[in-house]
């Protein structure tokens, strides 16, 4: 099974992705959260590159203010992420003076902020050669699949995945069985035909069916955001609390001025709701905010997608 798996992975694997062409921890670690809830295409054609342009080594990244990080990170969304890799950064680089390093160890690893249990186990696999297995979305819905599993149990799935393991190839298995999850046992139509795991597939009768999908309805939630306007200039506040924390934001008001002019809505799918902002523009004569900054200063702050679609709003309906 196991020389199965790496002849597969030298003739369809995707080899030439560039976290797959270094031994550096750092680039394997960025691109294992970049590509936590992101696609592949995505993180390649963005983020990957300038990031690490940006931040290229441990150090740096460490060294670096938040908001340089967060305006890297700028419409990936989930930017707990992205706090949490320059929080690591940081505490890597403060306690270990110069060239700070990612520690080797699952465990001393998953003490670290973001770093969990798969990515952990990515990190150990890829970087550092160890005989363990990964447990992403692709792979679970695989092992699922080979051993028609309709619930996910996250125990047994772990169990059943350090069973399978090569653990004289750990990186390519891993690797490939990632790929293998995202170009041929696809959650819609997957192409068995073609799986190196056809044989001994139990669910190849009707692999939809594994693992059995939750159907979950998101809420919807409405905002209404004022745009506080002085001087051509738009009134824009820090973001506190849980949710976008650290990012640049239009502020949020509970009844809308009733001199504001409404201008629209603007949508979007977060994965726990969808949110609807109905975007009220105010041309204030005085200023009564304490940051304001013209629409070109603006695209150069962190700021989050939807910011992003009420800013644009505004700017189709002053022009
Ligand atoms: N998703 C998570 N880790 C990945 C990797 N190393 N290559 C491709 N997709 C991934």
């Amino acid at each position: 099974m196991h020389q199965k798996i790496q002849n597969w992975y030298k003739a369809h694997g995707r080899t030439d992705l560039p976290w797959r062409n270094t031994d550096d921890p750092y680039p394997i670690w960025l691109s294992e959260v970049m590509l936590q809830q992101t696609q592949v295409k995505t993180v390649l054609e963005r983020y990957y590159f300038p990031f690490l342009e940006k931040f290229p080594t441990l150090e740096a990244l460490g060294n670096a203010p938040l908001d340089e990080v967060l305006k890297m990170w700028e419409g990936l969304g989930y930017y707990n992420r992205a706090k949490n890799l320059h929080k690591t950064a940081q505490i890597l680089t403060q306690t270990q003076g110069s060239a700070p390093a990612l520690p080797s160890k699952i465990e001393e690893l998953m003490k670290l902020p973001g770093i969990g249990k798969n990515t952990a186990h990515a990190v150990a696999a890829f970087a550092f050669h160890q005989p363990v297995p990964v447990m992403e979305a692709n792979v679970r819905r695989i092992l699922c699949r080979i051993h028609a599993m309709e619930d996910a149990n996250d125990k047994a799935l772990w169990q059943i995945a350090y069973e399978m393991v090569d653990r004289d190839n750990p990186f390519a298995y891993n690797q490939a069985m990632m790929d293998i999850g995202a170009t041929l046992c696809t959650p819609k139509a997957p192409q068995c035909e073609r799986c190196p795991f056809e044989h001994i597939c139990q669910g190849k009768h009707d692999p939809e069916h594994y693992p059995v999908k939750k159907r979950r309805t998101v809420p919807t939630r409405e905002q209404h955001i004022m745009l506080n306007l002085y001087n051509n200039k738009l009134a824009l506040t820090k973001r506190e609390g849980k949710f976008l924390h650290g990012l640049w934001g239009f502020p949020a008001t509970e009844v809308p001025l009733c001199a504001a002019e409404y201008i629209g809505e603007v949508t979007h799918a977060y994965t726990h709701f969808k949110l609807t902002c109905k975007v009220y523009l105010y041309d204030a004569l005085e200023k009564t905010e304490d940051h304001y900054f013209t629409p070109k200063q603006i695209r150069r702050l962190a700021i989050s997608k939807v910011d992003e679609k009420i800013l644009n709003l505004y700017l189709d309906t002053v022009q």
